[in-house]
């Protein structure tokens, strides 16, 4: 049985609103897992929500709810948000599912009896706002906790506590020999830095239930539930445990059937939640015995108008709002052509604005639109014999383009289709088209021409499939052609066949008025 390429998002809290850092996540890993797909690979793309917790009790509480009521209506309006982007997705998983609990308590059993964990008494400082503890280093120079902790209590309890410190050597020398594991490598450095300079502490992995009962109970002792984030992190393994993965022997269900998923070839996370994945979950592997998912990748944070976005100042960007008034493609291009994998980005309306402006509606749109109303004017919509002027040049940019997706390389792979299309639109005002064709002896080059300019239009659109969702087809449909060009193999010069009747265009991104600048 050959693996299928697994990838995740990490899961997102259930009583946030989806926002722009959300669909930002969830859109590269979309286009990662297209790419694989273009490649003829089987692929498994997992999202879904993190429901148990501190802050979702409370949420619930406040809105008079059973927890369990409050998520299931929440998760609707994410599962939506999962559609309006338009992922690939195969699964939702919910940590409330019955499925998730099975294998969090059987992944806890396991530790357990392989003395894993132990009791003790902590006394000390905790947020309950972010779910920790938190010791005297963690105060600030004016001897405040951080804002982002909370009202931080002092408390005295016994609690479980899974034995971390003592793998902390092999961690370090894991990522060490495996330069691939965390990318990119600031992040790898990072993860390297905090393991080499701190001594790492053994992880409080419940939470007593006369404090909080939304969780998951711990199976060897009823008085407590799961801390969350345990919780969370086996989330990666539930789907495949569940279907019976032999790389997790023993752990969930019973499945007949029998997909190989595990180890994920790919966690995409944002930079805020690099310890639990990078530390924390490779040590609750390694203690499990299971193997360790093959890469964590790392991006940045998106703001809004170079300052952090939050709710409670209204500084957010809506993405459905965005994709209701503008499209999921444009949308989905700026997200992957604004920022690459890895630095902080910023959204600003104009910025968002003049990009559809000049690259789609201007740049593919315009060429998109040029090309194809001169076949249908100058040849009523009929593909002329072919012509191989621009094969080698097109042809040596879909393989970068290629390459660079194959690599994750994302924006890169955007900005070359976006040098192709200025090309093409260069060569359009260089060769003149709708000049030759007032001269009858000029008919044969303007065929020329005019094979060109649709054989690139069809490879551009293949080139964008992984990207934008409905473009690719909308070139393919106006081309009239029925195939759907989701193999970047479908990117060979020449597929056109002359004596073929394309369609009419149609105006891909209708230009728009910018607003006026204050
Ligand atoms: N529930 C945890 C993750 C558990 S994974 C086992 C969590 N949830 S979250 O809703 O706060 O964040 C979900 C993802 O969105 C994280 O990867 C986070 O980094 C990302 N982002 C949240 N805000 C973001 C931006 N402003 N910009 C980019 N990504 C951001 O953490």
């Amino acid at each position: 049985m050959s693996k299928t390429f697994y990838l995740t998002t990490a899961i997102d809290y259930v009583n946030g609103h989806p926002h722009l850092g959300h669909a930002y996540e969830k859109v590269i890993t979309d286009a990662i897992c297209r790419v694989q797909q273009s490649f003829g690979r089987d692929t498994f793309f997992l999202t879904g929500l993190d429901e148990h917790g501190q802050k979702v009790q409370k949420a619930a509480v406040e809105q008079g709810k059973q927890p369990q009521a409050y998520c299931d209506e929440l998760a609707e309006s994410w599962q939506r948000f999962a559609d309006v982007l338009g992922l690939c997705n195969q699964d939702f998983v919910r940590t409330t599912q019955e499925r998730h609990q099975n294998v969090v308590r059987s992944i806890l059993n396991k530790l357990h009896l392989e003395d894993h964990f132990y009791k003790a008494n902590y006394e000390g400082y905790y947020s309950a706002k972010q779910e920790t503890f938190l010791t005297e280093k963690d105060r600030q120079e004016d001897g405040n906790f951080p804002e982002i902790y909370g009202e931080v209590v002092r408390l005295s309890e016994d609690n479980y506590y899974f034995k971390l410190g003592r793998h902390q050597q092999w961690l370090i020398d894991f990522i060490e020999s495996n330069p691939d594991f965390v990318t990119p490598s600031n992040r790898r450095n990072e993860v390297l830095g905090f393991l080499k300079n701190n001594t790492l502490e053994d992880l409080c992995i419940s939470r007593p239930k006369s404090r909080l009962n939304w969780g998951i109970p711990l199976p060897f002792d009823d008085d407590y539930v799961t801390y969350v984030w345990f919780d969370a992190l086996t989330n990666y393994i539930t789907v495949p445990a569940s279907l019976g993965d032999p790389a997790l022997p023993g752990i969930g269900s019973e499945s007949q059937e029998s997909m190989s998923l595990w180890p994920a070839d790919m966690h995409v996370i944002g930079k805020d939640i690099l310890k639990f994945h990078a530390v924390y979950w490779p040590i609750m592997l390694k203690a499990a015995g299971l193997p360790l998912p093959k890469q964590i990748c790392v991006h940045g944070w998106w703001q809004k108008d170079g300052q952090k976005m939050s709710k409670t100042t209204g500084n957010v960007v809506d993405p459905m709002a965005v994709i209701e008034s503008w499209g999921l493609d444009a949308f989905r291009y700026y997200l992957l052509r604004e920022l690459d994998i890895g630095p902080d980005g910023n959204w600003t309306d104009e910025g968002f604005q003049v990009r559809y402006a000049a690259d789609l509606a201007n740049g593919i749109g315009n060429l998109v639109n040029r090309s194809l109303s001169m076949l249908n004017r100058y040849r009523d919509g009929k593909i002329p014999p072919r012509c191989c002027e621009l094969e080698s040049e097109v042809h040596a940019v879909s393989q970068e383009v290629i390459e660079l997706a194959a690599n994750h390389k994302l924006q890169s792979a955007l900005k070359r289709i976006w040098d192709l299309i200025a090309r093409i639109n260069r060569y359009i005002d260089q060769t003149a088209p709708f000049k030759l064709a007032k001269d009858p002896e000029q008919a044969e080059r303007l065929g020329e021409i005019l094979y060109t300019l649709a054989e690139s239009c069809r490879i551009i659109a293949v080139l964008l499939h992984p990207f934008l969702l409905h473009t690719f087809s909308r070139i393919y449909g106006q081309l009239a052609l029925n195939d759907r060009p989701d193999r970047f193999s479908n990117a060979l010069w020449g597929e056109l066949n002359p004596g073929h009747t394309i369609d009419k265009p149609e105006a891909l991104f209708p230009r728009r008025d910018l607003p006026a600048q204050a």
